[in-house]
């Protein structure tokens, strides 16, 4: 269920290993797109999918009760914050309740989203036992994380172990089985809440360690250190020390959330998950402190924020993807444009910026009073871009050394 960043890969490596599978999917779009056979997603390439589709080896469809002939049930569906960023599973629980009336003896229903300790115990259980059915005996009911890092190529949906937690041992036998089917490798847990825990732990991780260097680079800023040196000279220790790079901030469906996930439940049981507020709190100041970087390079060249032209590089969350979802240079272009500046953009994976009312516009160094490096996909020649720049911030050290020695440009 879901035919989205998790779902479609998913589908893939399970078409791939010789398993049918009908996708369900309410975004009318996507059902027509895969009916053609064209993939949205940058890690599933359309010649894959339309060979899987023209084999009959994925099916997509809306309706619901293509749910019954399933062996396996997986749903992968989105799991945002609310406004108050509180966990909003209204995505998943609707879908829940549709499968509830569809639910088959022998079924096994698997909960892929990134969710809180407890969610499939305690928001999937009650509601899919009211078909009658009871888990680990008429039916299965496990949790199992999708792990996958979208653009990526050494470490992919299929050869990226799967942890697998069940409900009971015999739910978890069951999603054992069924994974090992098509992924490399399968790591048992001992419950849902485990397995769930898991993949909140490993964003959790990830995004305690940015906001330490974010953190680090605002220090360095003021004690005149390459806080990029510095990282760079640390992460030649071969033990004891593992690298992140300070940034803009984080991006993408899953670090900026998930973590909250966390922090919500925590609250339930009078705990407070402090280092994950901290982190949230250093990593989503971080494009303000970069609009604070930006006024004052220009200053620096006796020009105001309001009215210049700024070009930013690259806005999707992260290099050579396609996805904006959270993306820093959202927030930040919003702030410049609130301070008047004049903002374009140039990034060859995102065509438009509707909510902001731009489009990808030509890389024009020359015709900018700033530039602004963001994300740096592949394909860009940071050294012409900083010879033809009148002045560059640069919040990746895409410009590396040549950077560091020039005093046209700014680095985070
Ligand atoms: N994107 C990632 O890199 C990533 C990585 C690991 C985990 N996750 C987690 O996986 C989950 C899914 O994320 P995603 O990025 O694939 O989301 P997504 O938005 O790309 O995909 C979800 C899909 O479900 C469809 N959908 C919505 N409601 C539906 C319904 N009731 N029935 C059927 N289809 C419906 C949407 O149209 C969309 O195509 C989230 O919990 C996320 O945190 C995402």
């Amino acid at each position: 269920m879901g035919a989205g960043y998790v779902g479609l890969p998913l589908a893939q490596v399970f078409a791939e290993a010789g398993i049918p599978v009908v996708l369900v999917e309410t975004s009318p779009e996507k059902v027509a797109r895969v009916e053609r056979g064209e993939s949205y997603i940058r890690d599933v390439q359309s010649s894959d999918l339309k060979r899987l589709v023209e084999a009959g080896s994925i099916e997509i469809t809306s309706d619901y009760d293509a749910l019954k002939e399933a062996e396996a049930i997986l749903i992968a569906l989105q799991t945002p914050l609310s406004a108050q960023r509180e966990p909003d599973l209204s995505i998943v629980l609707g879908a829940v309740e549709d499968i509830a009336p569809r639910l088959q003896k022998g079924q096994l229903v698997v909960l892929e989203s990134t969710t809180y300790p407890g969610t499939t115990r305690e928001r999937l259980l009650p509601v899919l036992e009211r078909s009658g059915l009871k888990a680990g005996e008429d039916f299965y009911l496990a949790f199992s994380p999708e792990r996958v890092d979208p653009g990526r190529e050494d470490w992919t949906t299929k050869n990226t172990p799967k942890i697998v937690g069940g409900i009971t041992p015999a739910c978890t036998e069951r999603a054992v089985e069924l994974y090992r089917r098509a992924i490399d490798t399968v790591h048992p847990v001992s419950s849902p809440e485990a397995a769930e825990l898991t993949k909140l732990l490993e964003n959790i991780f990830r995004s305690v360690n940015i906001a330490l260097v974010n953190e680090l680079a605002q220090l360095c800023d003021r004690m005149r250190i390459d806080v990029w040196e510095v990282v760079g000279a640390a992460a030649t220790k071969p033990f004891g020390f593992m690298s992140f790079q300070p940034g803009p901030g984080l991006g993408g469906h899953c670090m900026p959330i998930d973590p909250f996930y966390l922090t919500w439940k925590a609250r339930e049981y009078d705990f407070y998950t402090e280092f994950i507020e901290l982190a949230g709190k250093v990593n989503e100041n971080m494009p303000w402190w970069c609009l604070g970087k930006i006024t004052r390079a220009l200053n620096a060249e006796e020009k105001a924020l309001k009215g210049s032209k700024v070009q930013i590089v690259g806005v999707a969350y992260k290099a050579n993807i396609d996805d904006t979802r959270e993306s820093p240079a959202l927030k930040l272009i919003e702030l410049l444009q609130e301070e008047g500046a004049d903002v374009s953009y140039h990034d060859a994976f995102v065509a438009e910026l509707p909510e902001h009312g731009l489009s990808s516009t030509e890389l024009d160094p020359a015709g900018s009073d700033c530039v602004v490096i963001v994300t740096t996909h592949t394909g860009i020649d940071y050294d012409d871009l900083v010879e033809r720049a009148p002045l560059v911030v640069d919040l990746r050290n895409a410009t590396g050394h040549n950077g560091a020695s020039n005093r046209k440009v700014w680095k985070l």
